[in-house]
């Protein structure tokens, strides 16, 4: 990981929604705040946006949640990035993440990333940070899975154009699933705008990527079998991604997903501050860790 120049894009990190199927865990506390091993869930989302050189960021949270989320997440300074908070009353869908932040967004490309996404891959950086210097379209990821029903599915014809996404089909064309994470130009915002609700009542983010696709706008890139891409919104998925960032972190002695970590190799904090900020983990294995990334880097 190199110092990089910040991208021209904003981020947003959509942490609403309702946590319904991790119920009775989500009754008093958000889903993106579980642990997920060693670390609130967000910070998997959070690093990603780091890893791609985004540094302003709109966190969009429940009501009920959004006091906790900037506790635990405070205004980024102590990471050398900008966290703003916004709420969404009632989870109507992804897109409407840019109804909420059009005045951050301000006519900028930005990121979108669900709360409950973690990624992890070789190379991950490398691959965000093209995503994040294209100026113009939208760049998505397509993923295989087992059961792509459940997900936004995207189809490719023979030479691997994308020809048409379809949200959760019972008949999926293809085994791609659109990850929760997503590039836009500064279109986005009106697209949004001429969204009408799907049947279920959402804003659908499918019809955002299909309206760039229907403009020829739309760059699909695959993520290969070496990448993790986890979401943990049920029980066995959330347990399943703790026992993986688990296995990585004690197999190599490295973090996943450590943000004061991956601002100190962006260059976003200097040596005293990483210094500091393990200093305030006080006795903790994580103020251990970060004192060994300070000591190894210089
Ligand atoms: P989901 O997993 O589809 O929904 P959820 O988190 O409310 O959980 P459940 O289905 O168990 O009730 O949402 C995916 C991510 O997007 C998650 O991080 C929540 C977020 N989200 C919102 O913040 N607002 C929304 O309107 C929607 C649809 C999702």
């Amino acid at each position: 990981m190199n110092a990089s120049a910040e991208s021209t894009y904003k981020g947003i990190i959509l942490a609403g929604g309702a946590g319904r199927r991790l119920l009775p865990l989500t009754h008093g506390v958000s889903k993106q705040l579980m642990p997920v091993y060693d670390k609130p869930m967000i910070h998997y989302p959070l690093s990603t946006l780091m890893l791609a050189s985004i540094r302003d960021i709109l966190v969009i949270t429940t009501p009920r949640d959004q006091a906790a989320f900037e506790t635990f997440l405070g205004d980024g300074s102590q990471w050398g990035i900008s966290l703003s908070y916004a709420v969404q009353e009632e989870p109507k869908g992804i897109a409407q993440a840019f109804l909420i932040g059009e005045s951050f967004i301000a006519e900028t490309p930005v990121s979108l990333i669900l709360g409950d996404n973690i990624f992890y891959a070789e190379g991950l950086a490398d691959k965000l940070s093209v995503a994040a210097e294209r100026t113009q379209g939208a760049t998505i990821f397509g993923y295989y899975v087992t059961d792509p029903e459940r997900y936004g599915v995207v189809s490719f014809d023979a030479a691997g154009k994308a020809l048409d996404i379809v949200e959760k089909p019972t008949e999926p064309k293809s085994h791609y699933a659109v990850t929760g994470l997503y590039f836009y130009d500064k279109q986005v915002v009106d697209i949004a705008k001429s969204l009408r609700p799907s049947d279920r009542g959402e804003l659908e983010i499918t019809d955002v990527n299909r309206a760039y696709l229907e403009r020829e706008q739309l760059a699909v890139e695959i993520l290969g079998r070496g990448t993790a891409w986890l979401d943990t919104g049920t029980h066995d998925s959330l347990l399943d991604a703790a026992v993986f960032v688990r296995v990585i972190e004690k197999r190599q002695g490295l973090k996943i997903a450590c943000p004061e970590e991956i601002a100190y190799r962006m260059g976003y904090i200097t040596d005293r501050e990483l210094e500091q900020l393990a200093a305030d983990f006080g006795e903790s294995g994580y103020a251990r860790y970060l004192m060994a990334v300070l000591r190894e880097e210089r």
